[in-house]
């Protein structure tokens, strides 16, 4: 067994690591170190937890009261031996678990040189990944057998990224960058189900147990390829395909808080938002009292329904739909020209999809 904590973490390759009683499965470079740690401090636990309560036990029968024993004061008060023993003991195993932990501890905050940067945002209630060639996703994926860096940032609330087969996690606060690095030797395709769990790890409000996905983690080359591919793919859907082959993955990301189905909780469903937006007699109503023809029309604030969604979209505070509150975070930047083409294609469409979302109906003979 390698003797420190480092000495693993200069592995080039590392084990995946079964679960256990404690713990899932190990499957970064990080894991075997903070495994042991954890260990070493959950085994001392148990022999001290042994000790006391099995010398409590003997003391309690030895010296219990017998009947006709005569009251003792006699005790004794001092045991230099004795009470030196139960100090020292006791600081130098605390070193040394403070020792392991701080260690680890540095390890995991410095991320090598060498690391791969994926830029993360937290927001209620999901996550975006971006890459250096400008491609997006939804889940995480990274290249194996190369450590990575993620540089997080939230939007609106404390969120936490925690990544359990990796043994990584750190909070994530808004108005600030933190980082976190891992090396995953392990690649699990492009299958969601294989992926890793990353979860949020800080209770931030009504959708925070939707802020769960995955970390897919490919050979560098197929890596390579994916990125590639994953920054042109709206690019390369025809126009005529967009609402229903990249509008579904899009909503992906609204799900959590726009059902199409009439259900509203945080926020207005898409059932029937179109017609809303686009019937001048619409009864729905902004915070202001305003409808939605005060806004939408020739010589209004917005030209088109069209143009209404988009600044829906890029500014959600800016006209709030009653009673609805303001939580919705900004896309701007996330979702561009033609990601809120395909969304709101799927809205003049919803009925071509299921309550989930997904695409039901076979393309118009028309579509290219
Ligand atoms: Cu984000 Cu919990």
């Amino acid at each position: 067994m390698p003797s420190t904590v480092s000495t693993i973490l200069a592995q080039t390759t590392s084990p995946m690591t079964p679960a256990d009683f404690w713990l899932p499965i190990g499957a970064s470079q990080q894991a075997a170190g903070v495994d042991l740690t954890f260990t070493i401090i959950n085994w001392i636990c148990y022999f001290f937890f042994a000790l006391i309560v099995a010398m409590m036990a003997v003391f309690v029968l030895k010296y219990r009261g017998k009947p006709g024993a005569r009251f003792r004061n006699d005790a004794p008060t001092h045991n230099t031996v004795l009470e030196l023993s139960w100090t020292i003991i006791p600081l130098i195993l605390s070193i040394g678990m403070f020792w392991y932990g701080f260690k680890g501890y540095v390890d995991l905050s410095t991320p090598p040189k060498n690391s791969f940067d994926v830029n993360v945002t937290a927001f209620k209630w999901g996550w975006q990944f971006k890459y250096p060639n400008g491609a997006q996703s939804d889940n995480l994926v990274v290249p194996a057998s190369r450590p990575v860096r993620l540089t997080m940032r939230a939007n609106d609330v404390l969120h936490c990224c925690f990544i359990p087969a990796f043994r990584v996690k750190k909070d994530i606060v808004p108005g600030r960058y933190t980082t976190l690095w891992f090396q995953c030797d392990h690649p699990t395709g492009l299958e969601e189900a294989n992926g890793y769990h990353l979860f949020c790890a800080e209770y931030c409000g009504t959708g925070h147990s939707n802020m769960n996905r995955r970390v897919l983690v490919l050979p560098q080359a197929e890596f390579d390829a994916w990125m590639t591919k994953q920054a042109a793919w709206l690019d390369e859907i025809p126009d005529a395909d967009l609402y229903f082959k990249a509008g579904p993955k899009i909503y992906a990301r609204c799900q959590q808080c726009h059902s199409l189905d009439g259900t509203t909780g945080l926020a207005p469903s898409w059932q029937g938002l179109w017609e809303r937006v686009s019937n001048p007699t619409s009864a729905a109503r902004f915070a202001d009292g305003k409808g939605y023809s005060d806004l939408i029309g020739a010589g209004k604030e917005f030209a088109t329904p069209q143009d209404y969604l988009r600044d829906a979209i890029y500014n959600p505070g800016h006209h709030l739909v009653a009673p609805f509150g303001n939580v919705m975070p900004t896309f701007k930047g996330q979702i561009n020209d033609r990601g809120i083409d395909a969304l709101i294609g799927m809205m003049q469409h919803l009925d071509e999809f299921d309550a989930k979302g997904a695409w039901k109906k076979a393309p118009p003979a028309t579509a290219k």
